[in-house]
């Protein structure tokens, strides 16, 4: 239990490198009826090592949080992976990230590779959980006590690096995970992969990319995998391989590249790659068939003006600025029958990021996109923002101050019936994640909060998600 706030610091950067299980005592607001269920949220849990600061958020070590919602309330538990990186930081020892190098110059960086940290995302899948990490291998977790159980190639099928991305996407209907991983070796391409509901991973394709690119996310159809490729490239690859500057800076955005489309048949088939203009994005959303043809995707694409290095900026200034990274623009990406492809917004003048549907809807057109957002330009993260596809409206909650908008987690109702009211789960004996937001799927809220101007009211936000500790990047998997 934490008994004292020093021991969590004041600041939501602030590490917390105790680990906890308790009964959650205080809940503001209610916990929907009904609701029941394990909800799983991930982050860098430290951003300092020994006293040294990391040189960015996505370099910290994973910490789980398990927020498990029964009969007679709210359990509480983390527990950060046990990483090589975890297990030697702990000693002070500090590994090379995206954003950070080794203290001692070119020979403690020279052909290092980044450090797994576990810290980007989770998902339960097949009965298992994991934590994963895009440019390495997952970490399988014990989904009661969140022990680490080992790094996973899921019996042999993740060679190499064995690069399995952060996003993976869950067809509902089928309960098969898609993903993919990004090699370099001996060619710059993209591996995509299946497990299916019994847990068997298989590798599905591989399709090439022209140089070493990024790229953090991808959508599935009924029929595809539909990754959008930007021209994020190594940009500097000798400076990289010999640790004169770290992963990130080493990055840049070549517009003149394009923006490559693929369409990843997932029975095998000939894939589909088309050439269309930049785009500088990192979050998909979901992704379509229509019956003429047409395949659409849902993204949140950024301004590129900046470029890779313009916005990686703010997000490396984390502790001081966080808004612009949030400054996104909601729109879809139609991909005709015919190859081509058009760009429509979805959602004007506002910046958001972390785009969620009910992902019952995955492969599906989905009735609504729910995002965090900032309502003011490049503020910080202080809303979440309902668009309502099939109605075509816009709903606005913003938190009370001090709070942060975070990622949704749309967790559907076993029993018939809207769940009509809302779950505030804040202050959870102050660690670091100390709010999660549980959206009932279908629920047509009446949010009671402070609303923006711009709210049309039309489709209020399922559920409000407050944190006043933010975990950077924090993602969450629900369960039970
Ligand atoms: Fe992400």
């Amino acid at each position: 239990m934490v008994t004292s706030a020093a021991e969590v610091g004041s600041g939501p950067w602030d590490a917390l490198t105790s680990e906890h299980d308790y009964r959650v005592e205080e809940v503001t607001g209610a916990v929907p009826d009904g609701l029941r269920g394990v909800l799983y949220r991930i982050g860098p849990g430290r951003l300092e090592i020994g006293g040294h600061r990391l040189g960015h958020i996505f370099d910290g070590d994973g910490m789980v949080s398990r927020f498990a919602i029964d009969d007679d309330g709210i359990g509480f538990r983390n527990r950060y992976v046990r990483t090589r990186h975890f297990n030697k930081a702990s000693q002070d020892w500090i590994g090379r990230g995206i954003g950070t190098l080794r203290p001692g110059g070119l020979a403690a960086n020279i052909f290092r590779m980044p450090a797994n940290v576990s810290n980007t995302n989770v998902v339960a899948h097949a009965g298992g959980l994991f934590s994963l990490w895009e440019g390495g291998r997952p970490y399988r977790l014990d989904p009661e006590t969140l022990a680490t159980l080992g790094r996973e190639d899921f019996d042999g099928a993740l060679k190499l690096l064995g690069a399995f991305s952060a996003h993976p996407k869950i067809d509902a209907r089928t309960g098969e995970m898609f993903n993919f991983g990004i090699e370099v070796f001996p060619r710059p391409m993209i591996r995509c992969y299946r497990r299916d509901r019994s847990g068997t991973l298989t590798q599905l394709a591989t399709f090439p990319v022209s140089r070493p690119s990024f790229c953090h996310d991808f959508a599935i159809t009924e029929r595809y995998l539909v990754f959008l490729v930007d021209p994020i490239v190594v940009g500097r690859p000798i400076s990289a391989l010999l640790g004169l500057d770290s992963i990130d800076n080493c990055l840049t955005f070549n517009a003149d590249l394009g923006t490559r489309v693929a369409l990843i048949p997932r029975d095998g088939g000939k894939a589909r790659i088309l050439e269309t203009d930049a785009l500088f994005h990192f979050h998909a959303n979901n992704a379509y068939e229509e019956p003429g043809g047409d395949v659409v995707v849902e993204i949140v694409s950024h301004d590129p003006g900046e470029g890779w290095l313009g916005w990686n900026q703010h997000v490396r200034d984390y502790e001081t600025e966080d808004g612009t990274a949030f400054g996104g623009r909601l729109e879809r990406i139609r991909i005709t029958a015919s190859g081509r492809v058009h760009r429509e917004p979805l959602l004007e003048g506002l910046g958001c990021e972390f785009p969620q549907i009910d992902h019952r809807f995955e492969t599906a057109e989905h009735p609504a996109t729910y995002v965090a957002a900032a309502s003011v330009p490049a503020g910080a993260p202080d809303s979440i923002v309902a668009v309502d596809h099939a109605a075509g409206g816009v709903g606005t909650y913003t938190v009370a101050a001090g709070h942060r908008a975070q990622r949704l987690r749309a967790a559907v109702r076993r029993r018939p019936g809207p769940v009509r009211s809302r779950c505030r789960v804040a202050a959870v004996g102050g660690t670091r994640c100390v709010a999660s937001t549980f959206a009932p799927a279908g629920a047509r809220h009446r949010a009671s909060g402070r609303r923006s101007g711009g709210d049309r009211g039309t489709a209020a936000p399922p559920a409000d998600g407050l944190s006043r500790h933010l975990c950077p990047g924090v993602s969450q998997a629900m369960a039970g």
